[in-house]
């Protein structure tokens, strides 16, 4: 296969599919295909639905966009960015990526190159992924067809390390596949590609790097719970412990989204499909699903420390989406710290400017408040988005009670003099 050649086909058109579309179309022509029918539609007319990408970048792409999968049977690369969810048992749900499977074995030709973006557990692509398309199409693997794994590391809500700035990790099924790959990376990333031993090893290093995360977000968020029972500032800890060179900077807080709350999942089915059973990592999943609650149980004690009725009692959430400056709301731990407060019969809003209210509406059945006008007896800041931190504390006074608590779950206002009267927790 010859670069002037390479003509690529993308399976998944989401937040990891769409970008690396992108990037490709600098270079080469490119197609995109999405089970999701109203999402092609509304790409062919130069809107993303997910919001990430701007209608001018995407108007000036020559990408198109097609919900019928025989739409690209001229491609010779394909690259495969479909979801990898749990179930709910927390085991892996590779439904999608093995129907994007069966769906390459209607369009591959001879000699085609198959590149896996999705996350999954080491093993997954050459044991679930290549005898689907063998056994479905006849062509064997590295002489019918090739198969690379190369998955995407973007950081959401961080413009700086986007796809074309973050070292692109690849790997092949053997050394020809191992070059191709790499070598259509390295001709659109800037930041260089990093060449993996095999494709077990690039898929362990992704859910790796998720899980990693994870443990050191659970440790901190035990740590703010042991520190809450012995009345000291988590915040001050961390920030008098960072003064020391090696110590690692972590902080706690809610830990949702698609990826480094779902990840390590894949890692523990795998583990436990080879008989060991992973400690740490299901610690920090168990701690980590306490916070939600440990807020909530702060709100209502200091709420009721304050002699308030609860039943009169009306607390504002700011931020539903996973993590700060972003639209995603996927398996957002928000939601799970608003069902907590709902239980103690509080009235609770919630706004976010970033978060799409139908959306929202649609997968939590929950009314986004647009612009909050009530005298709120608590206000928990937990998604420390930019517009917030600008719009900052005098704007939020408004809208407080004298007496109002504070719930700062990032630590945003620590350094900032509240008035007498209000509290400020955090975690
Ligand atoms: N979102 C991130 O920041 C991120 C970062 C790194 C890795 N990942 C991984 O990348 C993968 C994709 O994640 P995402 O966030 O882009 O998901 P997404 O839900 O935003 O997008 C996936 C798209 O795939 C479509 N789809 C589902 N099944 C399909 C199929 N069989 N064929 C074609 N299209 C299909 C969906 O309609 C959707 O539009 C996952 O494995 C995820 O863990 C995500």
């Amino acid at each position: 296969m010859v670069e002037s050649g390479y003509k690529i086909g993308v399976l998944g058109l989401g937040y990891v599919g769409l970008p690396i579309a992108l990037v490709m179309n600098k270079k080469y022509p490119v197609r995109g295909y999405d089970t999701n029918s109203d999402k092609v539609s509304s790409l062919n007319n130069g809107i993303d639905p997910s919001n990430e990408i701007e209608d001018a970048i995407l108007s000036a792409s020559t990408i198109e966009f097609y919900d019928e999968i025989k739409e690209l049977k001229d491609c010779n690369i394909y690259i495969v960015a479909v979801p990898t969810p749990v179930d709910r048992y927390k085991t892996p749900n590779l439904d999608y990526l093995t129907l994007a499977c069966e769906l390459l074995t209607e369009v591959i030709s001879k000699n085609d190159l198959i590149i896996f973006e999705s996350t999954v557990y080491p093993g997954c692509t050459e044991e679930v992924c290549v005898p689907i398309i063998e056994s479905k199409t006849g062509l064997k693997l590295n002489d019918g067809f090739r198969v690379g794994y190369s998955p995407e590391r973007i950081v959401p809500g961080v413009d700086s390390r986007q796809i074309e700035n973050v070292i692109k990790v690849v790997s092949g099924s053997d050394d020809i596949s191992l070059k191709l790959v790499s070598s259509l990376y390295a001709s659109v990333i800037p930041a260089g590609v990093y060449e993996a031993e095999s494709i077990k090893i690039a898929e362990a290093a992704k859910i790796v790097e998720n899980t990693q995360r994870n443990v050191n977000i659970a440790l901190m968020n035990e740590l703010s719970m042991i520190f809450d029972k012995l009345n000291i500032d988590t915040s001050k800890v961390l920030q008098t412990a960072g003064t020391k060179w090696n110590f690692h900077s972590y902080h706690p807080g809610l830990v949702g989204g698609h990826c480094i709350d779902v990840d390590p999942y894949y890692l523990t089915y795998k583990a436990e499909s080879v008989g060991y059973y992973p400690e740490i990592i299901l610690a920090s999943k168990k701690i980590n699903s306490k916070i939600p609650v440990f807020i909530a149980k702060k709100i209502i004690e200091s709420l009721l420390e304050k002699g308030k009725t609860l039943a009169q009692c009306k607390v504002l959430i700011k931020g539903i989406t996973f993590k700060e400056n972003v639209a995603d709301h996927r398996n957002s731990k928000v939601v799970d710290l608003y069902m907590e407060l709902q239980t103690y019969n509080l009235k609770v809003d919630i706004t976010d400017p970033l978060a799409n209210a139908s959306e929202i509406k649609g997968t939590y059945d929950i009314d986004l408040m647009k612009h909050p006008l009530e005298k709120y007896d608590a206000m928990i800041l937990a998604v420390p988005h930019k517009v917030y931190l600008e719009e900052g504390w005098t704007q939020w006074q408004e809208i407080l009670k004298d007496d109002a608590i504070i719930f700062d779950v990032k630590s945003q206002f620590a350094e900032v003099e509240l008035p007498a009267g209000i509290k400020r927790l955090s975690l």
